[in-house]
């Protein structure tokens, strides 16, 4: 068993992976580590590489903002982690055989935080925690149980940069989540109430 120092540490030094060849850093995660909820990405991008931090470029900006409608933000209540902890060159899709090889780092952290509701940051995530065959453009929003924790799946944000068009169905998710969190969560929460 890990303690979240023991994780962290074994996880720098990974390489099952060819991705560790490509790395700057590895992006472990970020948050809260008592936190309620967990927020899943597929892996890092350029500039996650570089900082060794998840979701700090464009599309984590906007995340932040989607969290904030509803009370949330990564230093208090949310904890973020990825898919795949390295990045794959280029921002392709993490591989089967990457996801399959870093997804029990993941498991760790999820075991450690025990989070009531996991949100999956698009078809990717969603595809590795929820369902092989996930649709994000007709599942997204719906609840998933699995031995009690939720999970949803949103679209991407950088999905939400590309496609203006698919904010106001990502703002009604969002709704979606905060009403379970109001239903599930200790009411200290959200930020807002
Ligand atoms: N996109 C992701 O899926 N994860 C990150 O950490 C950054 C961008
Ligand atoms: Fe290890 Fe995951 Fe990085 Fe691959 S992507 S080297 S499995 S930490």
């Amino acid at each position: 068993m890990f303690t979240w120092e023991s994780l962290e540490n074994a996880c720098a030094q990974c390489r099952a992976c060819a991705l560790c060849q490509t790395r700057t850093n590895l992006v472990f995660g970020v948050g809260e580590k008592s936190a309620e909820i967990l927020l899943v990405g597929e892996g890092p991008g350029e500039k996650e590489d570089l900082d060794g931090v998840p979701f700090v470029g464009k599309a984590g900006q906007l995340l932040d903002d989607m969290l904030k409608i509803i009370g949330l933000d990564r230093k208090t209540n949310v904890y973020i982690a990825n898919v795949v902890k390295c990045r794959p060159p280029g921002n392709r899709d993490p591989l089967h055989q990457e996801q399959a090889a870093c997804l029990p780092w993941l498991r760790e952290q999820f075991r450690l935080i025990r989070p009531k509701i996991v949100l999956c940051l698009g078809r990717i995530a969603a595809g590795a925690l929820i369902h092989p065959d996930f649709r994000i453009t007709s599942e997204h929003g719906q609840w998933f149980e699995k031995s009690g924790v939720f999970f949803m799946a949103l679209y991407h944000p950088a999905a939400l940069l590309r496609d203006d068009s698919k904010r106001p169905e990502t703002f009604v998710d969002l709704k979606n989540v905060e009403e379970k969190i109001l239903q599930i969560c200790s009411h200290t929460v959200l930020n807002k109430y």
